[in-house]
């Protein structure tokens, strides 16, 4: 297991992937490197890439409202990261070989982090650490352990800018988010 100064000068020299040759920026991760709540999205998009910061677009800005919503903070409780590290062009879904590439940085910011809830934001990264079956509609706020670790999905915030319905059971997702975090006693 690399720490995390080795891990950080790693992924920004990565040539793993053909992402490398489009990115302006790898984007690693941001956060409270020692938070029990750890939140993975799918990969960079435009201004994310521009960056080098996670989840700063528009999906960003709904992310913090709803991170807000139960006291999450990206500044002081909370890790962000994503599947993979650099933009997928025109944002299409990162290919299999690309999340393959990238997956290891990811587990390796996951030991160094040890959360002790993992939030995965849409179907990419629920089924990338939940299960290659996921299924969003039907199973997002539903909890499995894993290794010792907490985890569910829910709506990507994109998602929630696209289809303002889905809302309502998002609410609903982050309010046993809260429930989880005091169940399982994770600092925030
Ligand atoms: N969407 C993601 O999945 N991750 C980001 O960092 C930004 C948008």
């Amino acid at each position: 297991m690399l720490q995390w100064d080795a891990l950080k000068q790693m992924s920004a020299a990565c040539t793993r992937c053909g992402l490398c040759e489009t990115r302006h920026n790898v984007v690693f991760g941001v956060g409270n490197e020692q938070a029990d709540v750890m939140f993975v999205g799918e990969g960079p998009g435009e201004q994310e890439d521009l960056t080098g910061i996670p989840f700063v677009g528009p999906a960003g800005k709904l992310l913090d409202d709803m991170l807000t919503i139960i006291d999450l903070d990206r500044n002081s409780n909370c890790y962000i990261a994503n599947i993979v590290k650099c933009r997928p062009p025109r944002n299409r879904d990162p290919l299999e070989t690309e999340q393959e590439a990238c997956i290891g940085y990811l587990r390796n910011q996951t030991m160094l982090v040890k959360p002790k809830i993992i939030v995965c934001l849409g179907r990419i990264a629920a089924k990338r650490l939940i299960d290659p079956d996921y299924r969003i509609t039907r199973q997002h706020g539903q909890w499995v352990e894993k290794g010792g670790i907490w985890m569910t999905a829910i709506y990507h915030p994109s998602a929630l800018l696209r289809d303002v319905s889905k809302r309502p059971e998002t609410f609903d997702d982050l309010i046993s988010l809260r429930e989880k975090i005091k169940e399982v006693g994770a600092k925030v």
